[in-house]
């Protein structure tokens, strides 16, 4: 048997083909909204309007996958985690099985008319901009075994940059489709601002502690721009208003992407304390 396919049929398992606890949590969660989706659909626990519903369900779980599986790479150089590229694949895989499934389920909807489809998908900008991100998940998806690796060799790691584009035109895919309540994808995107801001380090400067505390206020307040710009530019809210409003009592989107920011910073301090050699990568 390919040996893809033998890692494809056991993704329990390590590079090595150990069994790995690690991988199997992640298996499990990359489960857990499938599940989700069928016991809500054999329970009639999706409210008046399964199909939507489940649309959305699955919709957030790409984003979240999207957004754990482009995590890695920074989880590794900030907490010092070797072991956690084991599950980079695993994670971009389920969000491109799941934004499959998202299609699956608006094509589901549309009763299997493949023209009333492509229709909606070329006049409705969302939708085509959903569409083309569609496509570059199942092209890095297609291309994630070592066997295309091998054969791209450099060209690999060019083509898998794309998950950065991509990664933005789900975000804005969110945005459009979010009508008045932009509230949710405000928060995703701010946490993709923070995944982007890393990439954009100098390297020596990735896995360095004072790093982040820069990095927490950066995505916080590129959130607090996004969540402007679009009151300012899709509503008849003033942006002003709404750029005040982060001053105020009520928590923000920018207020919880500062806060996940910071636990950042709590994690990585807590693992140069437990392993004191790290200390040096301050
Ligand atoms: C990888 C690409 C895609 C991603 C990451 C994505 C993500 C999302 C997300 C996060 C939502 C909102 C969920 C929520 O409100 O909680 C959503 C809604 C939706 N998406 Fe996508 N999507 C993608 C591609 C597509 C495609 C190709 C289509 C159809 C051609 C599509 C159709 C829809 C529809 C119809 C909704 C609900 C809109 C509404 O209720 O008015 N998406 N998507």
């Amino acid at each position: 048997m390919p040996q893809a396919l033998i890692a494809f049929l056991t993704p329990w398992r390590d590079p090595a083909g150990r069994f790995s606890w690690l991988k199997t949590a992640v298996v499990l969660l990359a489960l857990f909204p499938a599940v989700e989706l069928a016991l809500g659909a054999w329970f009639h626990a999706l409210g008046g309007r399964p199909i939507t519903e489940a649309t959305h369900i699955s919709g957030d779980w790409i984003i979240r996958f999207l957004l754990l599986s482009l995590a890695v790479t920074p989880a590794r150089a900030v907490l010092n985690w070797p072991r956690v590229i084991i599950l980079r694949r695993l994670l971009g895989v389920t969000a491109a099985c799941y934004a499959v499934l998202h299609l699956g389920l608006y094509i589901y909807d549309q009763k299997w008319n493949l023209i009333v489809v492509a229709s909606e998908i070329v006049l409705r900008v969302y939708l085509l901009i959903g569409f083309i991100a569609l496509l570059g998940f199942a092209v890095l998806a297609i291309t994630s075994t070592d066997g295309w690796q091998r054969r791209l060799r450099t060209r690999w790691k060019k083509l898998h940059r794309l998950v950065f584009p991509i990664s933005v035109l789900t975000m804005l895919h969110f945005y459009m489709q979010s009508k008045v309540n932009v509230g949710d994808a405000v928060i995703y995107s701010g946490f993709l601002f923070w995944l982007l801001l890393w990439r954009a380090l100098p390297r020596r400067w990735q896995p360095r502690l004072a790093a982040l505390p820069a990095l927490a206020i950066g995505a916080a307040l590129l959130t607090a721009a996004a969540e402007t710009l679009w009151y300012g530019t899709a509503t008849k809210i003033p942006a002003l208003r709404v750029l005040a409003a982060n001053l105020g009592p009520d928590p923000r989107p920018a207020a919880y992407v500062l806060l996940a920011g910071l636990a950042v910073l709590g994690l990585a301090l807590l693992r140069r304390l437990r392993r004191p050699r790290l200390a040096r990568a301050i």
